[in-house]
């Protein structure tokens, strides 16, 4: 590339003199940017154009009409609102016959728009050079609310609550309004699973805004990465559409150093009529595409591949555990929390084999962990580190990684699957995301072994109160036990002692180094946050031959903060 630079430049000096599409004996792509003075541009082809000013892209123009109107418009940020990026030059980079590279300069890094010829919207790319250690970097989309009255994602889909609501109700929280019926508006709702996302966006009936993500490896975190992704601006009115490429809404430390270098994208922003089933089509289409050929970048197109098949001590197949390709310089990181590099999800196959396609070459760890199903007694995350990912190879690591498990006949009972989600429990659905579910778990009930089902569990506590589980033993102890509390998330703000027989055994604690808080419950997640696994000893003395008792008893409650279950589970030591 570099070779090429001056050519480039003047290639793109010009487009700036001669208007691009203007000069219609030319040929060459129909993608323009023209400079309007120091901080201006306008950027875009035949059917679409962006007025960029310094920080905001405030202006675009689709089928003669405005679609940002009186809105915030296009920009990129960091760490909130203070941090929106200043571009300071704007330059074709790049061109063929039918597209050219648009390369807006920060101090931070270039974030580049990709224009071709008969595309309505861009592929979009950012390459840091000086980004600070951050938790939140996004780009996004604020757009005029009229053209775009509702939302999507691939677990919401509606009308965003107007703004008149938001006027009309309570604040109960950090963007969370109680309306006069009772009910909540907050922007939390519209969450996701950030890895599960084909298409989504704010649409209408005549236009749609969309971000098609088909790679997702530059995202931080695992399979459970859950974002806000698009919203009602509850000052504004603006129709918001996020792509959040490093966040922090649902986790409780993701701090990130990035290499000069880093990359994230490309992603397509896609505008069209509104229609989903196109929007739907195109998601398609890129996902077959990516690794996008197009893309100049060694770094990006030099990828190779990881198989292997994963066997449990005892024998059993790793059966659709989850796999997750991280960082190698630091693999007792939990998956989550990862976020520098580039990360790989998939989740085995029955017979515990899994094959990760197109991942950048380098030098991985795996973690691997029980996703329910018929490993869902498994507690243990395996971890192989040094796994070297070489151009066009296939590093096979053979069918014998072997995870070690605990003996399934030491298990006293288990309530729940051991998955790192809510899933199976009561009220842990239908939907992932919904403000105050909590409130309606009761205060005190109890669960029996023998008796009751996962499902007679509730997905979460922080009501004063106990939630208890009555297990049976056949014989007095003959060894001692231990407990195992896996919490699907923590939102600090409420604790709890564990009581065995009216001992206390243990404790759920806020503002414990063991408990970094990840805001889940509290920002409407009913599904997973950060996961968090908690080991007490059991002495044998505290233990009964007949019915035993467990209490997660709550000390103090803080409304809409507490913990999400996961499993609870009692083992012979
Ligand atoms: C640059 O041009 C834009 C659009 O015409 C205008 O709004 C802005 O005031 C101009 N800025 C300067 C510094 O001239
Ligand atoms: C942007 O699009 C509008 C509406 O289609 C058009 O009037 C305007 O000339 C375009 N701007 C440029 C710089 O081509
Ligand atoms: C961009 O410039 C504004 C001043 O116009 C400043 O407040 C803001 O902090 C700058 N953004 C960054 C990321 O430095
Ligand atoms: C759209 O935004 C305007 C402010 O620009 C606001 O007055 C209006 O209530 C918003 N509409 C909706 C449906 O929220
Ligand atoms: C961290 O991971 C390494 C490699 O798997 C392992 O040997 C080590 O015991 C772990 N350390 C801690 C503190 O868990
Ligand atoms: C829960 O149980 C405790 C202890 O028995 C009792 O004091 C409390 O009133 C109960 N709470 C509710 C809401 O029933
Ligand atoms: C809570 O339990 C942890 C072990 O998980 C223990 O280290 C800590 O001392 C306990 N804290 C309290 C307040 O009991
Ligand atoms: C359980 O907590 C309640 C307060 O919520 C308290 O009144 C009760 O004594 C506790 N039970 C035990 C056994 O500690």
């Amino acid at each position: 590339m570099r070779a090429f630079g001056s050519v480039v430049q003047v290639l793109g000096l010009l487009y700036l003199i001669g208007g691009g599409n203007s000069a219609p004996a030319k040929k060459g792509p129909k993608g323009f940017l023209k400079q309007l003075n120091d901080t201006t541009w306008v950027l875009g082809n035949d059917l679409w154009n962006l007025t960029q000013g310094r920080q905001y892209g405030v202006r675009l123009m689709y089928k003669d009409k405005d679609l940002v109107g009186n809105a915030v418009g296009h920009y990129v940020s960091y760490n909130g609102a203070a941090s929106d990026l200043n571009w300071t030059s704007a330059a074709i980079v790049e061109s063929g016959s039918d597209y050219i590279n648009v390369k807006f300069t920060a101090k931070e890094g270039d974030f580049h728009w990709v224009i071709y010829d008969d595309l309505v919207g861009a592929y979009q790319y950012f390459i840091n050079h000086a980004l600070p250690v951050l938790g939140e970097f996004r780009t996004l989309w604020r757009l005029d609310n009229t053209s775009f009255p509702r939302g999507r994602t691939n677990v919401k889909d509606g009308v965003l609550p107007p703004l008149s609501d938001y006027l009309a109700a309570t604040n109960v929280q950090d963007e969370t309004w109680q309306e006069a019926d009772g009910t909540y508006l907050t922007k939390y709702d519209w969450a996701a699973f950030i890895r599960e996302q084909e298409y989504y966006g704010v649409y209408g009936n005549e236009f749609g805004s969309w971000y098609i993500n088909a790679g997702k490896d530059y995202y931080n975190g695992d399979h459970l990465k859950q974002e806000l992704m698009i919203h009602r601006e509850s000052k504004t009115g603006d129709a918001v559409q996020l792509n959040m490429i490093h966040g922090t809404h649902y986790q409780a430390v993701s701090k990130d150093a990035f290499d000069d270098g880093k990359t994230w994208g490309p992603w397509l922003w896609y505008l069209n009529d509104g229609s989903k089933s196109d929007a739907a089509d195109r998601w398609r289409q890129e996902q077959k595409a990516w690794p996008y050929k197009w893309f100049k970048d060694t770094a990006y197109q030099t990828r190779g591949s990881v198989r292997g098949k994963i066997v449990l001590s005892d024998g059993r197949p790793a059966a659709g555990a989850a796999i997750f390709l991280g960082d190698n310089d630091m693999p007792n990181v939990t998956a989550l929390d990862q976020g520098k590099r580039y990360y790989y999800t998939v989740y085995a196959d029955n017979d515990g084999s899994f094959d990760i396609d197109d991942v950048r070459t380098g030098t991985y760890a795996l973690q691997t962990w029980a996703n329910g199903g018929k490993i869902a007694d498994v507690t243990t995350t395996f971890v192989q580190g040094d796994i070297v990912v070489a151009k066009d190879k296939r590093t096979d690591l053979g069918k014998k990684l072997t995870w070690t498990v605990t003996d399934r006949k030491d298990r006293v009972f288990q309530v729940g699957n051991f998955d790192r989600k809510t899933v199976g429990f009561k009220l842990s659905g239908p939907t992932p995301f919904e403000h105050g579910r909590i409130d309606k778990v009761p205060a005190n009930f109890t669960y029996t072994v023998g008796k009751s089902k996962s499902s007679d569990w509730y997905f979460a506590q922080s009501a004063l109160g106990a939630q208890s589980i009555v297990f049976p033993l056949k014989a007095g102890p003959s060894s001692n036990a231990k407990l195992t509390v896996s919490l699907a998330g923590f939102s600090g703000g409420s604790s709890a002692n564990i009581l065995l027989n009216g001992q206390k055994v243990g404790n759920i604690t806020t503002n414990s180094a063991l408990l970094p808080t990840s805001q889940d419950t509290y920002r409407a997640a009913t599904q997973a946050g950060e996961w968090h696994l908690l080991e007490f000893p059991i002495d044998q003395s505290l233990l009964k031959q007949g019915d035993n008792r467990i209490d997660f008893n709550v000390t103090t409650s803080t409304r809409w903060r507490g913990w999400l279950w996961d499993s609870i589970l009692l083992d012979w030591a």
